[in-house]
């Protein structure tokens, strides 16, 4: 069994990209998991917290929920053509204190996805996460692209994916990462 686990970067309650994540527990092959990690708790990063109160429990869940995944798919938005700050606040708060980023990050299999408006399915935002997973030391896979854009059009109004094209490009997609995802198990020294 292949165990992923999914972060959505928005807040918002009827998000494309928390539709897509959704979606992605739905297009999935036998013998793999997805499940969804929220940021929706994460306070804004601040030294002055980690050094005097540790890590908060919303950030302590998170990262223990990446660490016990054999991959992670980070599902992103796209904010002035870079990575939303909420998403980016999140990753960096589970990165810390930075042993536990490296245990936590260092080797993980990673695959990036993202859904916006307009017609370019933030290709900006998932180009802004390079040197982010490469600092983190992660696997990017790198295999197969998933731009979802002109999501207006594919999700409803509460936010699930609709459009029966995007479903079979994700899951052609989850097929691969899965596949990536056990090369990795299989590569790791017994
Ligand atoms: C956006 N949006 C946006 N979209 C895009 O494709 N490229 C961009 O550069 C931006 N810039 C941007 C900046 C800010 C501050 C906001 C709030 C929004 C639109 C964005 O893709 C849209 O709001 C999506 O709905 C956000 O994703 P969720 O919340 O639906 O997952």
């Amino acid at each position: 069994m292949i165990k992923l686990v999914g972060i959505a970067g928005s807040l918002r309650r009827r998000s494309y990209n928390r539709g897509l994540l959704r979606a992605a527990a739905e297009s999935l092959p036998d013998g793999v998991t997805l499940q969804a990690a929220s940021i929706d708790d994460v306070p804004l990063y601040n030294g002055d917290i980690e050094q005097e109160q540790g890590i908060p429990a919303s950030v302590a869940r998170l990262k223990s929920e990446i660490e016990a995944a054999d991959g992670l798919l980070l599902v992103t938005p796209e904010y002035n053509n870079g990575i939303p700050g909420v998403f980016k606040n999140a990753i960096d708060w589970a990165s810390r204190p930075p042993a536990d980023g490296v245990r936590i990050f260092t080797g993980k299999p990673v695959a990036l996805i993202g859904a916006s408006p307009g017609g370019f399915g933030t290709v900006l935002s998932q180009s802004g996460w390079l040197p982010v997973l490469r600092t983190l030391g992660t696997q990017l896979w790198v295999e197969q692209r998933l731009l979802v854009s002109r999501a207006g059009e594919r999700f409803d109004q509460e936010g699930n994916l609709v459009d029966d094209g995007t479903r079979q490009q994700l899951a052609q997609f989850m097929a691969g990462f899965a596949q990536y995802v056990q090369r990795c198990l299989d590569a790791r020294p017994k």
